[in-house]
């Protein structure tokens, strides 16, 4: 099913659709330019075809602007990641994207959402939180960084009825 964006931009239109293995390349530039450590061509390829992966991509027009990934088991679910490509953030594009990935997630039978973020992460903190995350814990230098101090986690959690 197709979730289209409408009324935003005066001419085009975002598209949120399950990701194929075709995706994989633009899901790696999105993420290798938003992460650390990057996920190459390789690892999405490898999780778009695991049956407890569920991947969305957004997109305007035939280019892929972001994606949200997440891993199910039984009734539970964690979301992986979400990014947008750096020229369309700020408008809050990912809010669609994380709802229509939470709906699609529901459907599946999935109760409740967990994730870890960053605790100083404040774009990623204010759009969990607005999509009905709350904290439920934190983990102390969970983040390894290639220089300086380990950063901390936050544990979200989103129960879906
Ligand atoms: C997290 C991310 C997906 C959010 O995308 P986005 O749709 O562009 O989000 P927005 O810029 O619209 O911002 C979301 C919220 O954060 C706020 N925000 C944005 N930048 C901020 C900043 N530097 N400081 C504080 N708040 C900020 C916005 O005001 C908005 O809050 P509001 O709805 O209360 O106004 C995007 O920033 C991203 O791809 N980041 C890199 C990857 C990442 O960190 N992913 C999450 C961890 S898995």
């Amino acid at each position: 099913m197709m979730a289209w964006l409408a009324g935003l931009w005066s001419n085009a239109s975002a598209a949120i659709e399950p990701a194929g293995l075709r995706d994989a390349p633009a899901l790696a530039r999105i993420h290798g330019a938003s992460f650390h450590r990057g996920w190459d061509e390789g690892e999405f390829e490898n999780l778009l075809s695991q049956r407890n992966t569920l991947i969305h991509r957004l997109s305007m027009g035939r280019k892929v602007i972001g994606f949200c990934v997440s891993r199910m088991a039984a009734d539970e679910a964690e979301i992986l990641s979400i990014a947008l490509a750096e020229s369309h953030r700020g408008r809050g594009l990912s809010n669609h994207l994380l709802l229509t990935h939470l709906g699609h997630l529901a459907g599946r039978g999935v109760r409740t959402v967990f994730l870890e973020v960053e605790e100083n992460n404040r774009p990623a903190r204010r759009l969990y939180e607005h999509a009905g995350f709350a904290v439920a814990g934190r983990r102390e230098r969970y983040y390894p960084q290639s220089a300086g101090e380990p950063l901390n986690a936050v544990l979200m959690r989103r129960d879906l009825s």
